[in-house]
């Protein structure tokens, strides 16, 4: 099975540091998850048709690998209320964030899903885009029992999530830098909903709010950095590995990061990139194209520029720490920085 974030605090690298130096955080965190993912099932159980009840079902257990809810946790312990309130807002991070991936799924015809086949995979483009939106408007209803503020949030987050895929589809305007493209769909389709797990996870234990705010711009750093580290990846790691199809942004014709980078750096293998990708996005991928693109990409610059520009946002991230008050959970958010450098998921 494909490691989890959630798994960092369970038993992953920062787990055991944690575990050692701060047991009480590293409990609460421990049972918040664990109270998070019992409320995402239950959610999914109010289905009451037992056909969608196991389609939602399947959408959360090959959803999200469980970053959002630990961070709504950690922002949680910011305020002076029982981080346990902040569960359900965990939950509604994650629940959007499934609904998102799966929509996603159809947009890329991905076959696979954290290991498991995904949902459009096993009934089709209609289903999973529907049961995505049932999702969606069970976050809502949570989002509202959260009250107005977090419910404004989400509804804020999913229309930059949506956005953010537009402009992916849409391209580059004509004069419009690439680089500033690609960052403008990043903020709405990745930091977006990580600062916003953040937000929701402070606002329900009552942070001050500008710890909310440096929260928030934590999280967009974060979010945009972990992102690119997913770009790297696709062309990096393994299926076994990723528990996603590699070279999939490729196969798609997604302008990722490192292949921006590459027609960038212009020369030959820039050309023959852009042809390849061409003929990848008007549906003639043949088979050749992605092993021969991922070559490309491998031989070049673009995926060491791509690193350095991961790690220039970490460092942002660690920027906007220095605004909240030292402790514990500000050290766990430190620790997420390195674990997002160190992906290999
Ligand atoms: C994964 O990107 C995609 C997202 C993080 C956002 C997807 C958003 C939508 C489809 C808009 C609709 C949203 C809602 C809430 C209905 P990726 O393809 O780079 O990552 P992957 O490698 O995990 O597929
Ligand atoms: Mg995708």
């Amino acid at each position: 099975m494909v490691a989890s974030f959630a798994h960092t605090v369970r038993g992953g690298s920062l787990a055991g540091e944690l575990a050692a130096r701060e047991p009480a955080l590293a409990a609460r965190l421990r049972h918040g998850l664990e109270a998070s993912e019992e409320r995402l099932r239950g959610l999914a159980a109010e289905a009451g048709d037992p056909c969608v009840a196991r389609i939602v079902g399947h959408l959360i257990g090959t959803g999200g690998k469980g970053l959002r809810p630990l961070l709504a946790l950690v922002a949680a312990e910011f305020g002076e209320r029982d981080p346990g309130a902040a569960v359900d807002a965990a939950a509604l991070a994650e629940l959007v964030h499934v609904a998102s991936l799966h929509h996603d799924d159809v947009m890329d015809q991905a076959r696979t899903r954290r290991g498991a086949p995904s949902a459009n995979a096993l009934w089709g483009n209609s289903v999973a885009v529907l049961a995505g939106n049932w999702l969606l408007a069970k976050g809502a209803r949570l989002a509202a029992e959260l009250g107005p503020e977090i419910l404004r949030l989400q509804a804020r987050v999913t229309n930059r999530l949506v956005a953010g895929q537009i402009r992916e589809l849409t391209g580059a305007s004509s004069g419009e830098d690439p680089l500033s493209h690609y960052f403008a769909v990043v903020a709405g389709k990745s930091a977006a909903l990580i600062a916003m797990a953040l937000q929701s996870g402070a606002i329900r234990t009552g942070a001050p709010a500008d710890t909310v705010e440096a929260l928030a711009e934590y999280g967009e750093h974060l979010g945009t950095a972990f992102q690119i580290a997913d770009d790297i990846l696709d062309i990096t790691a393994a299926s076994e590995v990723s528990g996603k199809e590699q070279g999939k942004d490729l196969a798609v014709g997604v302008a990722s990061l490192p292949v921006l980078l590459a027609l960038a750096d212009g020369g030959p293998a820039a050309d023959e990139l852009r042809e390849l990708l061409t003929a990848a996005g008007r549906g003639r991928e043949d088979g050749a194209v992605v092993p021969r693109a991922m070559a490309l990409l491998r031989g070049g610059d673009a995926l060491a520029e791509a690193e350095a520009m991961m790690r220039a946002r970490l460092a942002l991230a660690r920027g906007a720490l220095g605004a909240l008050p030292e402790g514990a959970a500000t050290r766990v958010l430190y620790g997420l920085c390195d674990v997002v450098a160190d992906r290999d998921h």
